[in-house]
C-alpha cells in the first residue's frame, strides 16, 4: 500500500500570530488539528504508514501523535534543521523508507500539503495514477481566482502540459490542490539535503522533459487554511453552523456559543459567556460575562470575567490583534 508524506514544516507566515507557538498544521479546526483531519483521510484510503516532514516547531507534533497507534497508523517523523522546501522535504522524509524496496514493489508515495482540508477520493487518485503509469499525479480543482496557487493546464487525457506556480494572469482555473501521488523513482531523483521546490523545479522540469505527469480532477470540498479567514471558515464548515465542544468542557448558565464556534476539551465556560465565530483550544477558562468574537484562544489560556475579546489571538503568554486577511 502507498506510503504517506505530510508536508508540515512551513512557517505559516500568513497566519501569524496564530502560528507563533503552534505550527500551522497543528492549529485546531472543528476541534482537531488540521494534521489529524488529514491522517483520517489518508487512513480512509488505506494509507497507514505516514511520515511527517517537519521543520518549524517540529517538537509540537510528536507529543500529540506519538507512534500513531492511537489512530491505528504507523507514524514516523523527519526533521529538517533548516526548511528544505517542498521537494527537499519529500526527499528527506523518504530517507526513513527503503526506497529500493519501494521501487521493486512499485509502492507509490502520496504527498499532502499540510494545510489543506480535502474530501476528494485519494483511492481514486491512486487508481488514476496507476492506470496512466504516471510519474506524478496531482489532484486538481477549479477555483475562481487561481493567482495564489499553482496553475495546471492539462490536455484532454488529463496529461499536465505546464506547471505555473502563482502567476498574475492564470491560463486556467485548474489549480494544484496540494495532494500528489509520486512513483518511487521520482523521489530518488530529487537531490538529498538540498533546498528544492516541487512547484518551481520538480513539476515544471518533469513536464518539460516529457515525463508522464497527470492531473486527477475532482471537484469536492477543498480548502487551504493558510490565512486567518480561511482557517475560521474551515472550522465553521466542520462544525456545520452550530457549535462543537470537546469532552469534559462545561458551560455555566446562560452561556451561548454560536456562529460555528469550536471549543476544545476540558474548558470551563463561565456564566453568561458569549462565544461567536471563534476557535477555542483545550483547557481554556473563560470568566463569567466575557464576550469572545472572531478570535482564536490557544490551549491553556485564561479569559478574565467580563473581558471583550474581539479579533484577538490569545495565548497563555500573548494577546495580539488578528488581521483579517
Ligand atoms: N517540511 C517542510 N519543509 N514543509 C514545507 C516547507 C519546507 O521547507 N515549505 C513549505 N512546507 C509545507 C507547508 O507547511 C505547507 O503545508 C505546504 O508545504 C505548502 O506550503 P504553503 O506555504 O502552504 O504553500 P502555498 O499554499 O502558498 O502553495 C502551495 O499549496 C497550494 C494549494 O493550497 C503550492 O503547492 C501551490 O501550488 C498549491 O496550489
Ligand atoms: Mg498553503
Amino acid at each position: 500500500m502507498a506510503i504517506g508524506i505530510l508536508l508540515v514544516g512551513g512557517f505559516g507566515t500568513r497566519l501569524k500570530p496564530l502560528t507563533n507557538q503552534t505550527p500551522k498544521p497543528m492549529l485546531p479546526v472543528g476541534g482537531l488539528p488540521v494534521t489529524e483531519h488529514q491522517l483520517l483521510a489518508a487512513k480512509k484510503a488505506g494509507i497507514t504508514t505516514v511520515i511527517l516532514a517537519t521543520s518549524y516547531l517540529s517538537e509540537v507534533f510528536i507529543p500529540y501523535f506519538g507512534d500513531g497507534s492511537k489512530w491505528g497508523m504507523q507514524l514516523k517523523y523527519a526533521v529538517e534543521k533548516e526548511p528544505l522546501g517542498t521537494g527537499g522535504a519529500i526527499r528527506n522524509a523518504a530517507e526513513l523508507i527503503d526506497l529500493e524496496a519501494a521501487k521493486a514493489e512499485d509502492e507509490e508515495f502520496v504527498i499532502f500539503n499540510g494545510d489543506v482540508l480535502s474530501h476528494h477520493s485519494i483511492a481514486a487518485q491512486l487508481e488514476f495514477h496507476r492506470k496512466n503509469k504516471a510519474d506524478i499525479t496531482l489532484h486538481l480543482i477549479s477555483v475562481e481566482d487561481a493567482r495564489a496557487f499553482g496553475c495546471v493546464p492539462t490536455d484532454d487525457q488529463g496529461r499536465v502540459t505546464a506547471f505555473l506556480e502563482k502567476m498574475d494572469n492564470p491560463v486556467t482555473n485548474a489549480i494544484n490542490a496540494g495532494c500528489y501521488v509520486f512513483s518511487p523513482s521520482v523521489i530518488s531523483d530529487i537531490p538529498l539535503n538540498k533546498v528544492v521546490s516541487v512547484e518551481r523545479e520538480t513539476f515544471p522540469n518533469l513536464v518539460n522533459s516529457g515525463r508522464p505527469v497527470f492531473g486527477y480532477s475532482e471537484q469536492s470540498y477543498w480548502l487551504d487554511i493558510g490565512t486567518p479567514a480561511a482557517l475560521f471558515k474551515g472550522s465553521r464548515d466542520l462544525v456545520n453552523g452550530a457549535f462543537a465542544a470537546g469532552e469534559g468542557t462545561t458551560f455555566g448558565p446562560d452561556s451561548l456559543a454560536t456562529g460555528g464556534s469550536s471549543i476544545g476539551a476540558n474548558c470551563e465556560i463561565g456564566q453568561g459567556v458569549r462565544i461567536e465565530n471563534s476557535i477555542i483550544g483545550d483547557n481554556v477558562k473563560i470568566g463569567a460575562g466575557a464576550l469572545i468574537r472572531d478570535s482564536f484562544i490557544l490551549h491553556g489560556s485564561e479569559v478574565q470575567a467580563d473581558a471583550q475579546i474581539v479579533s484577538k489571538y490569545l495565548s497563555p503568554t500573548e494577546n495580539l490583534e488578528i488581521s483579517p486577511a
